[in-house]
């Protein structure tokens, strides 16, 4: 039958859903990670890892889990904890407002809902940063709701093993009605947390983006994708998430272990974050002259660091790293001298890099 376009869109599993639950299953109870959030069932608990695992990798987010709940043992103390005490423990992970908001909506949760994640998937839908994925993961691993996840992992594995020609983005609305059909199979309401955490497992250790380790797959046999031999292929690119391109000069200003750093009021990226004094551009020439008319700030260039680049969401960054000297002693308002292996400033990770690169170099 041919494809139908955007929500009219109807996928159905090529297998009875009960024997696609049992060969899945199987295979979590057999090599499911043994990970930190796995080992209890607290909602908070699972609430973070779940925020945390959104666009971060489980090895990445791991030590990041264990000293955020360090920190913050309990919503309540998340609740009570200032905005730059998080943000700074979230330091490096990116994609901050994930921090803002699961700070904000621990103070609702103590407000309004005596201080537990809500387990009405509509109240849950309210809290700032939960979506349908979130409020999902939550209420399926914490409470054993029959609700479905979709992630990047679920979505490419599902468009790979219905062989879907689309890219998962035009498919999302068909993905989340199959995903709905299959939690009201008995054997997946039963067993939701395993179910939804196995779907992920599955898609993160062996239907990876790239090289998918076919023969490792319970779900093989089935697998359209695989039985075509074009799981390379598929997922189909998606031409309308380009990558767009800034270039930026980045001033490092070294005073024996400490650099001169501004709070970024505008944005676009890393609002509120403490960061190298950066100019949009990529020639070094000029670049003095721009800092003291933007900020009256007297800088001379010593030398060019090497390149970095740093990927935020859909922005590929490209820094010019300027080794630079102060020559007079004023410095704008409200900057800083900053040690950048402190943790009570909120740095961007690629702030740290950068001062890295300049290391033994001034
Ligand atoms: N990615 C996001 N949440 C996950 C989970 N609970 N298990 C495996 N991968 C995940």
């Amino acid at each position: 039958m041919p494809a139908r376009k955007g929500s009219a869109r109807v996928l159905q599993l090529p297998v009875d859903p009960e024997e696609f639950a049992r060969s899945l299953l199987d295979w979590y109870g057999e090599h499911q990670r043994d990970l930190p959030w796995r080992r209890q069932t607290d909602p908070y608990r699972i609430w973070l890892s779940e925020v945390m695992l959104q666009q971060t990798r489980v090895a990445a987010a791991q030590p990041y889990y264990q000293r955020f709940l360090e920190c913050f043992p309990t919503v309540q103390s998340l609740a009570r904890a200032r905005e730059s005490e998080v943000l700074a423990e979230w330091a490096g992970l990116g994609y901050y407002s994930r921090a803002r908001n699961l700070h904000r909506a621990a103070q609702i949760i103590c407000r309004r809902h005596d201080g537990r994640f809500p387990s009405d998937y509509r109240e849950a839908l309210q809290l700032p940063g939960v979506g349908r994925y979130t409020a999902g993961a939550v209420l399926s691993i914490a409470y054993g709701q029959a609700l479905p996840v979709l992630d990047g992992n679920v979505g490419r594995l599902l468009v790979r093993y219905l062989a879907a020609p689309e890219p998962v983005r035009s498919l999302t609305t068909a993905l989340w009605r199959l995903l709905e059909e299959l939690v009201r199979e008995p054997l997946v309401s039963r067993r939701i947390g395993a179910f939804n955490q196995a779907l992920m497992e599955l898609g993160a250790l062996v239907c990876t983006p790239r090289n998918p380790r076919c023969g490792a797959c319970p779900l093989e046999k089935s697998c359209g994708a695989c039985r075509a031999g074009i799981q390379a292929q598929l997922p189909q690119a998606d031409r309308s998430q380009r990558v767009v391109h800034l270039h930026f000069l980045a001033a490092l200003v070294p005073r024996e272990s400490l650099f001169l750093l501004r709070r970024n009021e505008e944005g676009p990226f890393l609002k509120g974050f403490w960061e190298t004094p950066n100019i949009e551009g990529r020639s070094s020439s000029g670049f003095a002259e721009q800092a003291h008319r933007r900020w009256g700030v007297e800088l001379t260039v010593m030398r060019e660091l090497p390149p970095l680049r740093h990927r935020i969401t859909h922005h590929q960054l490209h820094f010019a790293p300027l080794l630079c000297e102060l020559r007079a002693e004023f410095v704008p308002q409200g900057w800083k001298w900053a040690d950048l292996s402190c943790r009570e400033l909120a740095f961007p990770a690629y702030v740290r890099k950068l001062g890295n690169l300049a290391k033994g170099k001034y």
